[in-house]
């Protein structure tokens, strides 16, 4: 292990301020904060930045449509995504926005500078406009018909069904996703930042054998196909940076969200007064590591390092790629419950539980990591609980009620001892490489023999035989000097759990350079009055999260704004099973703990039904009262949380909640029991 401390600055990927934190996000978060707990705990100066990515067109539409400013959106979410964070213990030294006056800096400085290096150019472009909404529409809010095998509504840049990709104008009969006016083609003048002058550069940084194997094949696959200019910039309206000296141009939020690390870095310099200078300037001698999925790695390993070069800054020293989260082997998805937010997984588990299934999975490569629960249950509970607090709770008894809290002068077995700490020298290794997996693997394995330890001495059998036997106690200040070093190594990973562990034990666990100091066992030392550390998952606890996760489809009339390809043809008889009728809104309340839900109370004539509508988003209760609604009457009762739906509502909706909910009325006339047909 090196002794020299490093200057070390860290960053994850910037959450988007326009949804909630959810576990996708927290995974890459967990990794990063036990890397940088690990740094700081070998005695490096290491230093964890990230913030809220504030800008771009969902972010502006989505404020849009919440009827609020933008400015007043990402505040909220700004503090609602530190919360969160908090919830799970990852320690940013600084948690920024990209909406901040430090990013506008960096942002303006690092144009102008590649624009006096030449490396931005100016040239007029054709793009699909909206004339509805009067802006022009990202690929994404551009629907119509793949080119290559006709599915309709597919996005303006890849099908779905058949996964071709094209540009916007090869998609027939397109519409816009804002308005659902047809686009047309309008011209415009863009600011590039001209990547093909970095290709050696790039080649050369990539080439130094400091990115993942698997990285480096995917950067060569995009230099085979060539490079070419990004464009940076977006006409209004937009939410970002005006272009000085261009009104109503903008920065591209994906020129301005990595440039907050260098943003949310200089706010932490403010506040502690850091040299800026050391860690930026292009021959630092500090280290820079970026923590980011595998979609982003485009924005991360080609036009990141370019731009930082072009601007005179310097370049990481190297990019860590994860894959993605699935939850009980597949892509996470609201209707099944596994779209897990992180302030649901905190209402019902500890933080510690979801940090220590995600290390005991996580390796370097660039893999996807399945979050099971039953693997999860078990795998908590048999090692955190069965394995690492086991041994506190079965030598704690006795040093408290025997020998007045004190540990003793000695152990019963040093070698044991000693051959556990030098475990500490792999574990510490993988942990640096970011094989956490392998990490809790080595320290399951001392925990084994830290069990087997105390299996072997039988402490309650020694305890019968004296009642103040200083072998009694050498036994159990062996097995709390193994559980010290156990709990100081999961430390990056359980910080809850260290927390109170070092209570418990009446010693620092987490401190600055700790690692270093566990040769030294602890003897002639008092520790406190034995508290329950860490209790078992419940598995219907994980069943209530995922319950509690079910965002009810919306019935739906799927229109061309939905992002569902139109589903498999029915036939006539398959139609006439759904019995739709004609309900009319008696009563309406919003469900309380539930984000969307709105609780109606419906008559069909004569007969009376509960539904649950996911419509709180779009609709104040109190406005449905009186209006009469669509309703799937033959539906299957459905049990929620907050108690049983007995049909659907129809609705039509976009491709998210940004796009509307509008219920489905018939015209004044109709009445309660009719049916639909
Ligand atoms: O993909 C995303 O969620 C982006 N908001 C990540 C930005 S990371 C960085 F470049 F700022
Ligand atoms: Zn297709």
């Amino acid at each position: 292990m090196t002794t020299l401390s490093k200057k070390i600055l860290v960053t994850s990927a910037l959450p988007y301020a326009n949804g909630p934190i959810h576990l996708g996000h927290m995974l890459e978060a967990i990794q990063t904060d036990t890397w940088v707990r690990f740094q700081k705990l070998v005695g490096h100066d290491a230093r964890y930045v990230c913030a809220d990515d504030a800008h771009g067109t969902p972010i502006m539409l989505k404020a849009r449509s919440d009827g609020i400013e933008p400015v007043q959106l990402i505040e909220e979410m700004l503090s609602a995504h530190q919360r969160d964070f908090a919830g799970f213990d990852i320690q940013f030294d600084s948690y920024h926005t990209t909406h901040s006056e430090e990013n506008r800096y960096f942002s303006e400085t690092i144009y102008s500078r590649l624009n006096e290096a030449g490396y931005i150019t100016r040239r007029v472009i054709r793009q699909a406009y909206d004339p509805d909404a009067k802006m022009f529409l990202p690929d994404r809010f551009i629907r119509g018909e793949c080119p290559r095998c006709g599915s309709a509504d597919q996005y303006g840049d890849s099908c779905e069904s058949c996964g071709a990709t094209y540009s916007p104008g090869d998609l027939k009969n397109p519409i816009s996703a804002i308005s659902g006016a047809t686009p047309v083609e309008r011209e415009s003048e863009h600011h590039f930042f001209r990547l093909p002058d970095f290709e050696s550069m790039l080649k050369t940084w990539i080439g130094s054998g400091r990115l993942q194997p698997e990285v480096v094949n995917k950067l060569a696959e995009w230099f085979d196909s060539g490079l070419r200019d990004w464009d940076i910039s977006r006409d209004e309206p937009y939410f970002g940076f005006e272009i000085p000296g261009y009104p109503k141009k903008y920065f591209y939020v994906w020129l301005d969200a990595p440039i907050g690390y260098l943003a949310s870095f200089k706010a932490l310099c403010n506040r502690e007064n850091l040299d800026f200078d050391a860690y930026w300037k292009p021959d630092s001698k500090t280290e820079l590591y970026h923590f980011v999925g595998k979609d982003i790695l485009y924005f991360h390993a080609l036009f990141w390092p370019a731009v930082l070069q072009g601007a005179e800054f310097r370049t990481p020293t190297s990019v860590f790629v994860h894959g993605f989260l699935t939850v009980n082997g597949e892509k996470m998805s609201k209707s099944r419950g596994t779209f897990i937010k992180a302030d649901t997984y905190l209402r019902h588990l500890d933080p510690d539980y979801l940090r220590y299934y995600f290390a005991a999975k996580l390796n370097n490569r660039v893999e996807d990591l399945d979050l099971s629960s039953e693997d999860f249950v078990q795998r908590v509970n048999s090692d955190l609980v069965g394995k690492v607090v086991n041994i506190a709770s079965r030598c704690a008894g006795f040093i408290n009620k025997r020998f007045s809290n004190e540990i003793g002068d000695q152990l019963d077995d040093p070698a044991l001892f000693k051959k556990a700490v030098d475990a500490g020298h792999s574990i510490a290794q993988a942990y640096e490489n970011r094989e956490f997996s392998r990490a809790i693997r080595e320290i399951m394995s001392v925990a084994d023999e830290a069990n087997q330890y105390v299996n072997n001495r039988q402490p309650w059998i020694v305890a019968k035989q004296s009642s103040s036997d200083p072998e009694l106690q050498a036994i159990c200040c062996q097995g709390l000097n193994l559980f010290r070093l156990l709990i100081t190594w999961l430390s990056p990973v359980t910080p809850s759990l260290a927390q109170r562990s070092s209570s418990f034990l009446c010693c620092v666990i987490s401190g600055p350079g700790q690692w270093s100091n566990l040769s030294q066992p602890l003897l002639n030392h008092r520790i406190s009055e034995y508290q329950h550390l860490l209790t078992r998952i419940n598995p219907k606890d994980v069943e209530q999260m995922i319950a509690d996760s079910i965002e009810p489809e919306s019935p739906v009339t799927k229109s061309h704004l939905s992002d569902e390809p139109i589903r498999p043809e029915i036939t006539i008889d398959d139609f006439s099973k759904i019995d739709l009728r004609i309900a009319k809104v008696v009563d309406a309340q919003a469900v309380e703990g539930a984000d969307k839900l709105i609780k109606l109370q419906l008559d069909l004539n004569g007969q009376s039904r509960t539904v649950f509508a996911g419509i709180k988003n779009a609709y104040k209760p109190e406005t449905l009262i009186g209006r009469h609604v669509v309703l799937v009457a033959n539906l299957a009762p459905r049990k929620m949380r907050f108690g049983t739906s007995e049909g659907m509502i129809l609705a039509a909706s976009g491709i998210d909640d940004a796009s509307g909910i509008f219920v489905i009325e018939p015209d004044s006339g109709a009445e309660a029991g009719m049916g639909v047909r």
